[in-house]
């Protein structure tokens, strides 16, 4: 097979920032993707309908004219956030979940959730308003191995929330162990997961190889090859409570490059090439609009999207950069092959 035309997809989990890096980053996600959920972890966070409103308008302000995207907006959780917000944030049309970081896990989540009971409340109201709840699933013991982080949260603090709130629809963001997988597969139908191409194509020794690789560090950290084939087989098994959130998360490359190093792996530039990459491994690429297009759009209560893509089997270089005023990111694959194209609108006819 040297094309696949699959259904417009959707990204289920996409940092985009702000002011000027947005600009640069959201034309890559518009290109490939008709809509995004979008990360509220901003300084300061997103943390109310009314932020969401205004941020949204400055991502469409960032899409290309010939592009059609729409953000599917979130809110970030706090311990203060009061619950009648829910009510408004489901009134309001663009609001589409709530975003649960535990304090510490990860890139500006110190406003987030030290103490998830003091959302209780919250979370009723959003179980009430069918609003889903989207969470980075890892503790931040300090007892608790990096790389165990994920599993002993969804055993000790996320597993009792799902039984107490057995009707909230709860998407497990950047699965990435066989412990979440399995989570998610003996669940309910209300509980999801969002798989990363990075966590289907690298396992832990990308961290390491020939050196330490700091645009291989991103949060979930990844994981042992046993993890990795697990999440692998997940995305490419057509279970319909997995689909596509790239995780994809621009820092620059100072902030990475830096004894203290910032997590995030950018992929928006190639999203959806890196998963026909992964699905074509796996051989199941007739999988892929399933995973890509239709199981989170199903899940989220919207609409399929009407348009199609068209990925050609042709490899291309990407850059070892992109230039971002003084600074660049450094993305996926720098200077390396990703094996699948996205087809242009004038080459598009030829092949569709
Ligand atoms: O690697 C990550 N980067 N993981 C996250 O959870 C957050 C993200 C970011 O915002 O940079
Ligand atoms: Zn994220």
């Amino acid at each position: 097979m040297q094309s696949i035309t699959i259904t417009t997809p959707d990204d289920f989990h996409l940092h985009v920032r702000d002011g000027e890096l947005m600009r640069l980053v959201v034309p890559h996600t518009a290109r490939r993707f008709a809509r995004a959920i979008i990360m509220p972890n901003l300084v300061p966070p997103i943390v109310s309908t009314e932020l969401a409103r205004q941020y949204r308008e400055r991502i469409l302000a960032a899409v290309p004219s010939d592009a059609s995207f729409e953000p599917l907006m979130t809110l970030y959780l706090t311990e203060q956030t009061p619950a009648a917000e829910i009510a408004v944030a489901k009134a309001s049309g663009y609001v589409h979940a709530v975003k649960w970081y535990p304090v510490g896990a990860t890139t500006n989540s110190h406003h987030g959730v030290q103490n998830i009971e003091k959302c209780f409340e919250v979370l009723e109201a959003m179980q009430q308003h069918d609003l889903p709840l989207l969470v980075h699933p890892e503790t931040t013991d300090p007892a608790v191995d990096t790389f165990d982080r994920e599993a002993v949260f969804i055993d000790r603090v996320l597993a009792p929330v799902i039984e107490r709130f057995p009707n909230l629809r709860v998407v497990l963001e950047h699965v990435t162990t066989h412990q979440g997988v399995q989570f998610v597969q003996a669940a309910s139908s209300r509980v999801a997961a969002t798989i990363t191409a990075h966590h289907c194509l690298l396992n832990r020794v990308a961290l390491f190889e020939g050196g330490l690789r700091p645009h291989h560090y991103c949060l979930p950290i990844l994981k042992r090859e046993e993890h990795r084939v697990a999440v692998m087989e997940a995305a490419t098994s057509g279970h319909p409570r997995f689909f596509l959130g790239t995780d994809s998360a621009p820092h620059a490359r100072t902030a990475k490059e830096a004894a203290c190093g910032c997590a995030g792996i950018y992929t928006a530039h190639a999203a959806i090439e890196l998963y026909a990459e992964v699905f074509d491994r796996a051989g199941t690429l007739d999988k892929l609009e399933a995973f890509a297009s239709l199981n989170g759009a199903k899940f989220y209560g919207l609409p399929r999207n009407t348009t199609p893509i068209v990925l050609e089997r042709k490899a291309w270089n990407v850059p070892e950069s992109f230039s971002f005023g003084k600074d660049a990111i450094v993305p996926f694959r720098a200077g390396c092959q990703v094996g699948f194209q996205l087809v242009d609108g004038s080459e598009f006819e030829r092949l569709a």
